[in-house]
């Protein structure tokens, strides 16, 4: 990422004034921005997650998505940034809020629907990579894995805590240096100046060259290998992934 557009990354943070919520500006894309969920996305969720290349990358969602499963997604993400979103409407300042995470849908403006999804959730799998201690997990959380909750997390200081992030976009917008940019958004406008965590992650396969990209772009860095039974609906096997990690301090 070339430095003279950390600036305009650092400044992505915008307020839509007619909905009362934040949003992150893409400084080279005018008409794309990421914003909170909203009522009556999810079957635009349905055609960017059915789109094969992206369905065949996430481990976690079904693929195919039926409709009945994005609505119950909306439903749950919409009663998730409820409350995020009105503390920011209330005070209309980000100051204090913490580690929270309000966005989700990257928007097109023009054409009024979702090309792009990114969503960024307490990292349960390896909360604190700590190279002193080898792995283990920070002070104060349990040393067993799996038995790290998204609670244990948060109840860190925001400078402990590690996050997860996933991100996809519509297979015709590829190549452009979109998601490239919009993580950077999310990094230097949202999670190092808000936020304040002290890591995010991301477990990306290692044939995944476009991902692997945006994320050494934005200062990703490789940790270990990941190796991950993959599930049957996405072609099974086993699949191994890079454990990839970004520090605020770096
Ligand atoms: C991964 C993904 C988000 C990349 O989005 P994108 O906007 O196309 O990425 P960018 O245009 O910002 O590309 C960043 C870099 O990766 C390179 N790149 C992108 N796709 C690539 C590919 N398939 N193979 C090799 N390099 C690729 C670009 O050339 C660019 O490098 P450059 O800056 O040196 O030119 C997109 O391909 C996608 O949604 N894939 C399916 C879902 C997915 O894999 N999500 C990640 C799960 S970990």
């Amino acid at each position: 990422m070339s430095t003279d557009r950390s600036p305009a990354y650092a400044s992505s943070l915008k307020w839509d004034a007619v909905r009362g919520e934040p949003y992150l500006q893409l400084p080279s894309f005018p008409d794309l921005r990421l914003i909170p969920y909203r009522e009556g996305i999810a079957s635009d969720l349905v055609t960017l997650f059915n789109h094969p290349p992206v369905g065949c990358r996430l481990f976690a969602l079904p693929y195919p998505m039926s409709r009945v499963f994005a609505d119950q997604l909306e439903l749950d993400i919409l009663a998730k940034q409820a409350p995020i979103l009105e503390k920011l409407s209330n005070s209309k300042k980000t100051e204090g809020i913490g580690a929270v995470w309000p966005f989700k849908a990257l928007w097109s403006e023009s054409q009024s629907r979702v090309v792009g999804d990114i969503f960024i959730w307490p990292n349960t799998v390896e909360p604190m990579w700590d190279d002193a201690r080898q792995g283990r997990y920070q002070a104060g959380q349990a040393t067993e894995k799996g038995s790290i909750t998204e609670e244990s997390v948060v109840s860190l200081p925001p400078a402990e805590q590690s996050w997860m992030i996933g991100y996809v976009l519509e297979p015709e917008l590829y190549g452009q240096g979109i998601m490239s940019e919009t993580l950077a958004c999310i990094l230097q406008g949202w999670v190092k100046p808000i936020m304040g965590v002290g890591e995010v992650a991301a477990i990306i396969a290692v044939d995944n060259l476009g991902s692997k990209a945006v994320a050494e772009k934005n200062g990703f860095t490789y940790r270990r290998e990941e190796v991950t039974q993959w599930p049957e609906d996405k072609g099974g096997g086993v699949k191994v992934h890079g454990y990839y990690t970004w520090q605020s301090s770096t």
